[in-house]
């Protein structure tokens, strides 16, 4: 029996079930789950691409930004470099390399990680990185007390999210009923009571409003494993206002083969299903569990502060020409103000510096 069938069974038994707990399924249940069976990142045969799919030279970025964090911390002998949702493993493959090139002292002393949930791409990190001594995990409780950097690029857009609606006589939840065996939306009450309150007043009647509580849970318990150092989260987010200036319109969206999937719940499981970060949650999320953001801006003002433009050829052989134009395409891609340079980054900090980050000066 499909995903699909077996909603079906469960809303005709007990009745519609909120949009939250389907995205949830349709992302990670155990045997239908997206992320479970199915997931596909990249240019070639994948759903979408992420800055991993551009080449060494976002790892090499984030290679500086960890090399600070290092410093910052006083240089310790040993440090906690975990990566969370590393996809391919290609991120932290190429942070790895650039570290070891360009500040080996602190790649000697880096005792790195990965928190993944999907025994999926576990297998793929394995392969990209074999030859380094790893350590994997599905949450930080198991890697506490972590001393040292924790980032996350594009991870917290894969949690699912309440759909809310400003309705006139009140706040409604976006449910998922059916009719002859087709999955569709139905309004109903706040599943959680919480939920009533966080819609902003400023919303228009009819207006959506999403709420990730899994998202802020899973930044609360990993800031709360952090014991020393940063927690860094890369992705595409807005504020609060900025969301509200969106005109209540929801930013669930489904991506397969790269392309827009109009109706979500038509190909359950079988797509990406993904929601805009708000960053005042997370923020917020983040300062609960006593974390302080030391850091703010676009992925696009990151990057280069972090040297991402520096392309230049190494020889006059065409060849290496070619490639130095190829890196430099990526990083304009990278740096897109349309697009991923568009992305938000922030950094916390728990009992550690915030000074001297390249990044943020
Ligand atoms: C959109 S992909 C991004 C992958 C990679 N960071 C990149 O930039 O290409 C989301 C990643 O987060 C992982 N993930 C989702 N929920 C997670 C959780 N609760 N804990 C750890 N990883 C999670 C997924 O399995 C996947 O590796």
């Amino acid at each position: 029996m499909g995903l699909r069938e077996r909603l079906v069974e469960r809303i005709r038994a007990t009745g519609p079930i909120p949009f939250v707990d389907v995205m949830e399924a349709a992302l990670f249940d155990p045997d239908h789950g997206y992320y479970t069976t199915r997931v596909a990142i990249g240019f070639e045969g994948g759903d979408y691409f992420t800055s991993a799919d551009l080449g060494p030279a976002f790892g090499r970025a984030l290679g500086r930004m960890a090399s600070d964090a290092w410093s910052a911390l006083g240089r310790p002998a040993t440090w906690d470099l975990v990566e969370a949702g590393a996809g391919h493993g290609t991120v932290m493959r190429d942070l790895l390399a650039a570290l070891e090139h360009e500040r080996g002292e602190a790649a000697l002393a880096a005792r790195p990680a990965i928190l993944e949930v999907s025994p999926r791409l576990r297998e793929q990190q394995r392969l990209a990185l074999t030859g380094h001594e790893m350590r994997w995990a599905t949450a930080a409780t198991a890697l506490a007390p972590i001393r040292g950097l924790v980032f996350a690029n594009e991870v917290l857009d894969a949690f699912p999210v309440h759909v809310l609606e400003r309705g006139e006589d009140g706040v409604r939840e976006v449910h998922v009923g059916e009719t002859d065996g087709r999955l569709i939306e139905v309004l109903g009450a706040p599943s959680h009571p919480d939920l009533r309150w966080r819609v902003p007043e400023a919303l228009a009647i009819g207006g959506r409003w999403e709420v990730s509580r899994a998202a802020e849970g899973w930044v609360a318990q990993t800031a709360a494993a952090i014991a020393t150092g940063y927690l860094l989260l890369i992705d595409y987010a807005d504020d609060e206002q900025g969301l509200l200036a969106r005109r209540g319109a929801g930013t669930v969206r489904g991506f397969s083969r790269h392309r827009l999937v109009g109706d979500a719940l038509a190909a359950l499981g079988e797509i990406d299903l993904t929601a805009t970060v708000n960053i005042t949650a997370i923020t917020r999320a983040a300062e609960g569990a006593g974390l302080r953001l030391i850091g703010s801006g676009t992925q696009r003002d990151v990057l280069i502060a972090l040297g991402v433009r520096e392309t230049a050829a190494t020889s006059d052989a065409p060849i290496e020409r070619l490639r130095s134009a190829s890196r430099r395409s990526a990083a304009e891609l990278l740096i897109d103000p349309n697009g991923l340079g568009a992305f938000r980054v922030l950094l916390f900090a728990r009992d550690a510096p915030a000074d001297g980050f390249r990044a943020f000066n």
